[in-house]
């Protein structure tokens, strides 16, 4: 069955369905944004070779005309060479500004889509079909578009809206046990922010989850989609609120940036899951959370198997001077000083700005030793 969960942004708000066979019916749900019958899809070659005709033929059967492009798979892409790629390919097609461009795949493809839409004649439409349990439960709601710099993950994007987004579930049979195991990192983020009995939820259907339980897996992402709906409703450019969704991700960030973009040697998931049991330890340590509670958490992202200790955390040995430079690049910060977002306990995260650098890197030196 398919649920639709509304992201309410005044005139530019917009529905994420989620629910099996969606990309077969793909032309029902994209015609009513389009000016002409006609579609540019954005994907990478792995996607193109599963599910690529499935999506054509959907998009055909309402009689919508498809352009694919088609782009290497892997997060190297997203960078300004790949942007100035993408972009040149989508001016090719000679489309029009109120035509609209098609993000699917993974994060990787929405992202560097969506900020490809966002700037090719100030501002063209899209729409997300995510593809990863990481996109259908995060990248693709919310309108945070980016590509990354030497400096760091995301640091160059827009906030741009899709227009709609399809959650097809049944992509998802095909995604690789690694890749839905790092999506359930997000999945997991959702219930220690703020939704304690979400997490208890995780521990008795995460199993399932991750062996492709298509009702688990729906159920997981209509939460998870609620919860990212909620939060990007009241703080859509993240004033405030809206940074608790960056749980773990100020660590997370800081590995992907030294492990180095791109060969799949660490996943952003991976990164996420290592860097909330951090934030968990580091809250312990700093008096904020009570260590029980901490190890509480840990464990529960440590259930799904993501890696919770940093020096077994893939793209290592880490550089703590590295890890500190990255960062202090964090899009949180403000004034100089750095942000967290730390945690009282399980469902009980909290924004902490003016963060002690020096407290951060003895933390870090002891992860590491
Ligand atoms: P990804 O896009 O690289 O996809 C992972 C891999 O799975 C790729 O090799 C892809 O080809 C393959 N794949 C995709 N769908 C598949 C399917 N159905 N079956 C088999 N293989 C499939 O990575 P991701 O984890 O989806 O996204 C990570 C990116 O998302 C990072 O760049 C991260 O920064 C970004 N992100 C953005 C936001 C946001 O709010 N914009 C939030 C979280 C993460
Ligand atoms: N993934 C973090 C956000 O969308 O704000």
């Amino acid at each position: 069955m398919t649920t639709s969960i509304a992201v309410g942004l005044g005139e530019r708000s917009y529905e994420v369905r989620i629910g099996p066979g969606l990309l077969g019916q793909a032309g029902r749900h994209v015609a009513p944004f389009l000016r002409r019958p006609r579609a540019a899809v954005v994907t990478d070659e792995t996607v193109a070779r599963l599910h690529g005709q499935t999506l054509r033929a959907g998009l055909e059967a309402d009689g919508i005309s498809v352009d694919e492009i088609v782009l290497p798979p892997g997060e190297d892409q997203k960078g300004f060479a790949g942007l100035e790629r993408l972009c040149d390919g989508l001016l090719a097609l000679g489309l029009e500004r109120r035509d609209v461009v098609i993000a699917f795949g993974g994060g990787v493809i929405g992202d560097l889509t969506g900020l490809a839409a966002g700037l090719l004649k100030r501002g063209m439409d899209f729409i997300q079909i995510p593809t990863t349990l990481l996109a259908q439960v995060d990248s693709s709601v919310g309108g945070k578009t980016a590509i990354n710099a030497s400096a760091g993950k995301n640091l160059i994007g827009l906030f741009h809206q899709p227009r709609l987004v399809l959650a097809d579930i049944g992509v998802l049979d095909t995604l690789p046990a690694r890749e839905r195991r790092a999506g359930w990192a997000e999945v997991i983020k959702y219930g220690l922010i703020d939704d304690p009995a979400f997490v208890d939820w995780c521990g008795t259907r995460g199993a399932a989850a991750m062996a492709g339980d298509p009702g688990a897996l729906q159920r997981a992402v209509e939460v998870s989609v609620a919860a990212k709906a909620r939060i990007v409703a009241a703080d859509e450019r993240e004033e405030g609120v809206r940074a608790l969704l960056n749980l773990g991700h100020t660590f997370g960030h800081a590995f992907e940036v030294s492990a180095g973009y791109g060969g799949g040697v660490l996943l952003h998931g991976e990164a996420v899951g290592c860097g909330m049991a951090l934030a968990y330890r580091f809250s312990a340590a700093q008096g904020l959370c009570p260590p029980d509670e901490a190890a509480r958490a840990v464990n529960a992202i440590a259930a799904s198997g993501l890696e919770t200790d940093p020096r077994r955390l893939p793209g290592g040995p880490w550089d703590i001077a590295a890890l500190m430079a990255a960062i202090g690049q964090d899009k949180k910060n403000a004034g100089g000083a750095l942000t967290f977002i730390l945690t009282r306990g399980i469902g009980q995260a909290f924004i902490a700005r003016d963060v002690d650098p020096g407290a951060v890197r003895a933390f870090l030196a002891s992860e590491l030793s």
